[in-house]
């Protein structure tokens, strides 16, 4: 017998049998409950989304109670160590990880696309000097979609390819450009003979030599957070990017919108806002006096918390272990002692025990960044090149998905009765 939730609605003392599937009711079959025949039928009401799955997706898995994720059935820690971000991009929009001669022409397709086109230049340099890295690239990714206008064509399947193609290679072009036109540098252009990262690091610091060599260490460094931030399930943005995108506007334009969610502190913004913290915290004798503030609600602990994990971050855990490494070339950032001694208080503390608050992906990642040599307010440019591969994965999931269609959530109504238009003399 196939599994049913019975609902018995004591208001006719009707029963209804609700078939379950997955673990899951469908919101669309409570709607029969009705009192009268012509009542609009019975709702969910769910804020923040907490227990509402909007999509089935065959992408990433987590287990937020084990601290397990899975990118197409893979374990984080396995991708971290052994793949790098071009082939685990590949595994994420596909669905398997490539043949060598996949791999190979994914690479060249990828290469092929990196060079960005003359205006873009020119619509980065109308920014102010100090205009915020996120706001530039947001901005910059929506304008590619008036550069190709052949991405409307979205239910064609090699038009998808060109665009995760063009996208997947042009975000860090535009994320080194914004950096460059900060610091008043002028542009690099990419080097095709180096790996995705290594070019990465050629536009942002290659200086007066005539050809950049990226450190070993630091290359494969960011190459693994690229990894590991490069998709997540139903966040914040990749449900703006499907939302977006189930309007069937072009993915360029549903991209800046999901970089926009990306950007906001509590949600990609939060690596940015982890060193903000810290510099604020300035000294370890201040930590107990914050800690303090922050279980009083006065503040947030930045980088610790998340909506699925309620136990350690398997992304953090990596990150950790990556930040030594770094350091051995970098030098020890300062800052490290004050994360650790924080994260040391709070995993004792009966606030954030009973709260199952950890460590998450954002709280050691900008210690890392910034022993790079990145200016904090990059930390999220960097979050939004590698999630760009999990976003695009996602709208083609979204749009190949004969379940889908426009988003649009409901509401309950707690406004004004109607009423009649008062004259403005009459208004008190
Ligand atoms: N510091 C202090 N208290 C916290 C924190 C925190 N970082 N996070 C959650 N809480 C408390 C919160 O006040 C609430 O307490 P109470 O039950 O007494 O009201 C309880 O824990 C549950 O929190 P919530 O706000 O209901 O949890 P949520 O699932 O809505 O929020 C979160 C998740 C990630 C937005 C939140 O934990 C947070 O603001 N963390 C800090 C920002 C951060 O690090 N964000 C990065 C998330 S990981 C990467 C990404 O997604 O981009």
């Amino acid at each position: 017998m196939a599994d049913t939730l019975t609902i018995t609605d004591n208001r006719t003392g009707k029963q209804y049998e609700i078939p379950i599937q997955d673990g899951t009711i469908r919101a669309m079959d409570l709607r029969q409950i009705k009192v009268k025949p012509d009542e609009f039928g019975m709702m969910t009401y769910d804020p923040a989304f907490m227990n509402t799955a909007a999509c089935k997706s065959r992408i990433t898995f987590i287990d937020g109670d084990k601290g397990i994720l899975l990118y197409r059935g893979y374990p984080i820690e396995q991708l971290a160590e052994h793949s790098d971000f071009l082939e685990t991009s590949y595994l994420i929009l596909f669905g398997e990880l490539p043949t060598e001669t996949q791999l190979a022409e994914w690479s060249r397709d990828i290469t092929m696309h990196t060079m960005l086109h003359e205006n873009i230049k020119k619509f980065l340099e109308g920014f102010r000097y100090d205009a915020h890295p996120m706001g530039m690239f947001l901005s910059a990714v929506g304008a590619l979609s008036t550069f190709y206008p052949d991405a409307k064509n979205i239910f064609d399947a090699e038009s998808r390819r060109l665009q995760m193609v063009r996208l997947i290679a042009k975000v860090p072009g535009i994320a080194a450009y914004v950096y460059r036109h900060n610091i008043g540098r002028p542009f690099v252009l990419p080097d095709n003979e180096l790996s995705f990262s290594g070019n990465f690091l050629n536009m942002l610091f290659k200086m007066t030599e005539l050809r950049y060599k990226p450190h070993p260490v630091l290359e494969r460094a960011l190459d693994v957070l690229f990894i590991l931030h490069a998709d997540h399930e139903q966040n914040c943005s990749t449900s703006v990017m499907r939302n977006i995108g189930s309007t069937h506007v072009d993915p360029y334009s549903a991209l800046a919108g999901a970089a926009a969610a990306l950007y906001g502190p509590l949600h990609g913004g939060a690596n940015e806002a982890v060193l903000r913290m810290l510099n604020e915290i300035g000294s370890m004798q201040n930590i107990p006096a914050f800690i303090k503030r922050v279980k009083a609600g006065e503040e947030r602990l930045m980088g610790f918390g998340h909506r699925v994990y309620k136990s350690y971050d398997p992304r953090a855990k990596i990150i950790k272990r990556m930040a030594d490494l770094v350091f051995e070339v970098t030098g020890k950032n300062p800052l490290l002692e004050m994360a650790l001694e924080l994260e040391r208080i709070a995993l004792e503390d009966e606030y954030f025990v009973s709260r199952r608050l950890y460590p998450n992906v954002d709280f050691y990642s900008g210690l890392i960044y910034q022993a790079m040599g990145f200016p904090l307010d990059m930390f999220p440019v960097l979050f939004a090149i590698p999630r760009t591969a999990g976003w695009m994965a996602q709208w083609e999931e979204m749009l190949t998905d004969p379940e889908q269609k426009i988003a649009r959530p409901r509401q309950i109504y707690t406004g004004s009765a109607p009423r009649d238009y008062a004259a403005r003399e009459k208004r008190r």
